[in-house]
């Protein structure tokens, strides 16, 4: 398989799968327990369809939305996710960089490989700054003073993760940050010699947002599931949000909210956003996909707070059904990591090319000329 015939995100999960150590490439691609939310993040897409509408006279369509007070030229952008560099040795600049070309949003995560600094002087379309809640209380609002120096538009403070989920897989393989060096790693970095000199012949890898902090991660090799249990708090609370909130005073989001409960409570402690997310599926296993529990959060908050779709998107029509239900914009994570890991900034901009390019067709088909012209009406939920 070759870049240039990656035609869907199947493809670029072939391509990374063959690119990658096995550890990192089931790091990507694996989630918790049985991988049941995970599966149905996706396939919950399939219980309604789309209804088109014809002759609608279309002379072009608006792909644009606005979103956390952010203008999106395409009503999809990269989730935050961590470790970039060693998927691919450039990480977080490569997919930074794709997003700017198709003037989305970039996420980046508090487990980023690249540092807050350099993403702001690398990129000058919004950016998302994904927070973890660290026990370290110094670390914590360090990031967030960083994030209002440079100048971020967005902070997502993530809610999903005070411990970690039973990610098998990464138990399995003994996957760690940054990756130990025992026999059958270093078996598995024969068998990807590019992968490997790629890694080892670039800068060191470390863990920029926190490393002055922790070495744990950047210095010394810790499982995420290891870093979450011992590193971040599970005490978080709802004080705690509305206190970060204030202390950032920009566009607030939270990401991993899945009750209407909690969605009412973004509203009151003045969040501008949230991410309707399970975390792809990585988190709570046997937990309710974010697209099935769109529509009843949109109807509780949907005139207050933007609501955002995250995980599962592989296609065009599923941001569409998305946007139909209320949504603002979807987010995802895999689609362009496995495209990172495949072929760096070129591979995540096909990834978004040919979203964009499946959005925009779709959007055709279904007589639609911007995204205001979606809603539930063009949509009708199977038994
Ligand atoms: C993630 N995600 C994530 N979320 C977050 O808040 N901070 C993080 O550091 C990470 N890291 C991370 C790494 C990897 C490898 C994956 C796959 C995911 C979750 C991410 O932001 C998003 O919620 C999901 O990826 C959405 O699901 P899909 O699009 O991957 O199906
Ligand atoms: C993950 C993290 C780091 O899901 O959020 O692996």
């Amino acid at each position: 398989m070759r870049l240039d015939k990656c035609r869907n995100v199947g493809d670029f999960r072939a391509l990374a799968k063959s690119r990658l150590p096995s550890p990192i490439f089931h790091y990507i691609d694996g989630a918790a327990d049985d991988e049941i939310t995970y599966r149905r993040n996706t396939s919950a897409f399939d219980q309604c369809d789309l209804v088109p509408n014809v002759l609608a006279g279309l002379n072009g369509v608006d792909l644009s939305t606005t979103v956390m007070g952010q203008k999106l030229q395409m009503p999809l952008f990269c989730a935050p996710t961590a470790l970039q560099r060693l998927f691919h040795h450039d990480g977080e600049r490569a997919v930074a960089k794709a997003a700017q070309k198709f003037g989305t949003m970039f996420g980046i995560s508090s487990l980023g490989t690249v540092s807050i600094e350099e993403i702001s002087s690398t990129i000058s379309t919004p950016k998302l700054f994904q927070l973890y809640f660290h026990k370290d209380k110094g670390l914590t609002n360090n990031m967030i003073d960083r994030c209002i120096a440079q100048n971020f538009e967005v902070l997502a403070l993530t809610v999903d993760t005070i411990t970690s989920g039973n990610r098998e897989r990464d138990i399995l393989t003994g996957f760690t940050s940054p990756p130990r060096l025992t026999l059958k790693s270093l078996m598995s970095f024969a068998w990807h010699p590019r992968w490997a000199i790629n890694y080892f012949t670039h800068e060191r890898f470390r863990l920029p947002q926190l490393d002055s902090f922790v070495k744990e991660g950047s210095s010394i090799s810790i499982s995420v599931s290891d870093y979450f249990n011992k590193m971040l708090d599970e005490t978080m609370s709802w004080k705690d949000a509305e206190d970060i909130r204030k202390r950032w005073g920009r566009q607030f989001c939270l990401k991993g909210i899945m009750s209407v409960a909690d969605a009412r409570r973004a509203v009151d402690i003045g969040a501008t956003a949230i991410m309707v997310s399970n975390h792809g599926g990585r988190q709570l296993d046997g937990s309710r996909s974010p697209f099935d529990q769109l529509a009843e959060i949109v109807d509780a908050v949907g005139d207050k707070i933007d609501v955002i779709c995250d995980g599962g998107v592989t296609r065009g029509t599923h941001v569409l059904k998305a946007l139909s239900v209320g949504a603002k914009a979807c987010s995802a994570g895999r689609l362009y990591l496995y495209a990172l890991a495949a072929a760096g900034q070129a591979g995540v901009e096909r990834a978004l090319s040919n979203m964009r390019c499946e959005i925009e067709r779709d959007m055709k088909l279904m007589g639609c000329k911007s995204i205001d012209d979606l809603g539930r009406h063009n949509l009708r939920w199977r038994r």
